[in-house]
């Protein structure tokens, strides 16, 4: 993959659409790696940092992975591999080698592991990490929250961006 100015992330990514455009965002905790498809995303600006902030429900096996991880990335994929971000979406690491069974590409000799086949890569450095407030939610944000519980934020300074062309 090829490295970009990080300023120009969206030249390739649309930060409007992040709900469609869905990615997988990958960590290692130095023991095990996992990616899990998301949908919630946000880029821009924060603690004076170019930075992206991603949602990870505390249900999921990769939280546990994230909150060991000094640095994650987040993968979008090709259209044609809708396949698997359903199944990254589906399946959980807690039961099955994601990336083993769907014979993903791994690259590992960076800062957090990321798919080599992506489009686009945002590697990213966790500044901090938030655990959302129900309590301050408006009531339709609680319907989010009647059965499982909340997202943990993962703050990310945006260190690298690379791109497939
Ligand atoms: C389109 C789509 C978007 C998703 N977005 C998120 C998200 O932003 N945050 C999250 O915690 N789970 C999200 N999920 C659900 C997880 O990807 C799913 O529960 C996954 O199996 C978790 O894997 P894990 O247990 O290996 O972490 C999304 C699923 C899909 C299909």
């Amino acid at each position: 993959m090829k490295e970009i100015n990080k300023y120009d992330l969206c030249k390739y990514v649309d930060p409007m659409a992040t709900g469609k455009d869905w990615a997988i965002a990958v960590a290692s905790d130095g023991t095990r790696t996992n990616g899990l498809t998301i949908g919630w995303a946000q880029f821009g600006t924060l603690w004076g940092k170019l930075a992206a902030t991603v949602y990870i429900h505390k249900t999921r096996f990769s939280k546990q992975v994230f909150d060991g991880a000094e640095y994650y990335s987040i993968c979008f994929m090709k259209p044609e591999q809708k396949a698997v971000m359903e199944y990254f979406g589906k399946v959980s690491g807690r039961d099955e080698d994601k990336m083993k069974n769907c014979g993903i590409e791994v690259e590992t000799g960076d800062v957090a592991p990321y798919f080599k086949d992506s489009r686009v890569v945002v590697l990213c450095r966790v500044m901090g990490r938030s655990d959302f407030d129900p309590n301050s939610a408006d009531e339709n944000v609680k319907d989010w929250y009647q059965r499982e519980g909340v997202h943990t934020l993962y703050h990310g300074e945006i260190v690298k961006v690379l791109v497939n062309e």
